[in-house]
């Protein structure tokens, strides 16, 4: 497998703030419960940016930052739960936005987890000689997918986008070490979104309604807190890491309460578990990349630290990149 470092981070949410105390006013909830229960305060709002505008700002920030010609990418991959279309994919729209006429482009559909997955197929691509130069985004606009009557599931989740580019790195300075990727199928029907019914519809028009953004959330609390700490663990083995050699665990952004329960079973004090939930509430497949470019920009990421990157979704699914940065 080839040496593949981070080159580059970025990420981009649209301008509209919606705060709890906002929600509060259509719909039955408040900030009390939102933040006690999540630890979320806001979150961004798409207004009229479908989600591969929001990638493509993402993907031009990556280009500009980096000095790489869009001609000179490889392959493109954007990890969504809510593409703009069934076709084409929310990549090849950005691949055409940015005229990457070279790159090969195609979306990854693995929810919240979507993104570390989407790094391991990058990986393996940049395996083969003829693949260089590779972007991979995680975007989201889920305000369009949400039943926003439900306050169940309305008040956990923001829209935005964040990304990387990779490439290889033969000196080892920098590398993605190790990862662990597990998909539980038979617990699917606890996150759905979308779902399409196979009733024949000949010959009348059709009058397709995709099901809403549904969520047994104590059933998914209970996966991602005994999941996600099993899957790092087993990613720093392969890594021969020890979670003490970490020195961020960059979790998907879903409450902060898995969170400090994952930290917990991990045994690692608090404060290595970074957190930005409060501002962006959960963005799925962005939410990882969007941390990730938080701390980058920062200055909090240091070249040789190791850190991981782990989600958990949809799927179910769950992911770990243990990464030398
Ligand atoms: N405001 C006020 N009250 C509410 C709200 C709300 N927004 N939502 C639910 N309630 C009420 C419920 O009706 C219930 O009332 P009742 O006791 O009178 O019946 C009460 O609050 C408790 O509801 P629970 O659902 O039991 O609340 P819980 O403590 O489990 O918290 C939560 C819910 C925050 C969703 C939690 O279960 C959770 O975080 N689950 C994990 C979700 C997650 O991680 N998803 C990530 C994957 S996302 C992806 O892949 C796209």
């Amino acid at each position: 497998m080839a040496n593949v470092k981070i080159i580059q981070t970025a990420s981009f949410v649209p301008q509209k703030v919606v705060t709890n105390d906002e929600l509060s006013k259509i719909m039955d909830t408040s900030d009390e419960w939102i933040s006690t229960r999540t630890g979320i305060k806001q979150r961004h709002i798409s207004l009229d940016e479908n989600t591969s505008v929001l990638c493509t700002r993402v993907a031009k920030q990556l280009l500009t930052q980096s000095g790489w010609s869009a001609e000179s990418l490889d392959l493109i991959i954007v990890a969504t739960m809510s593409p703009d279309s069934y076709t084409p994919a929310t990549a090849a729209l950005v691949q055409g936005n940015i005229q990457a006429q070279n790159a090969v482009a195609f979306d990854i559909s693995a929810a919240c987890s979507g993104f570390i997955y989407a790094l391991e197929v990058a990986k393996r691509f940049l395996s083969s000689p003829d693949i260089k130069r590779v972007m991979v985004i995680g975007g989201e606009v889920l305000s369009k997918v949400l039943d926003w009557q439900d306050r169940t599931t309305a008040v956990l989740f923001g829209d935005g986008a964040a990304g990387v580019l990779l490439a290889k790195d033969e000196t080892k300075q920098s590398q993605i070490l190790a990862a662990d990727l597990k998909t539980f199928g038979d617990q699917g029907k606890n996150l759905i979104a979308g779902t399409t019914q196979a009733i024949c519809q000949f010959p009348n028009t059709r009058d397709e309604k995709l099901e809403a953004f549904q969520m047994d959330g104590r059933e998914v609390y209970k996966f991602a807190t005994h999941e996600v700490p099993a899957s790092i663990e087993r990613a720093c083995q392969k890594a021969d890491i020890s979670l003490d050699e970490v020195t961020h665990f960059i979790l998907h952004q879903a409450n902060a309460r898995i969170i400090q329960s994952i930290a917990k079973r991990l045994k690692q004090p608090l404060d290595k578990f970074d957190l930005n939930i409060a501002d962006y509430g959960n963005t799925s497949a962005a939410s990882v990349p969007l941390l990730l470019d938080e701390l980058n920009k920062k200055g909090q990421l240091k070249r040789g630290q190791i850190i991981v990157l782990s989600g958990f979704g949809g799927g179910l699914t769950v992911g770990t990149h243990v990464i030398k940065f």
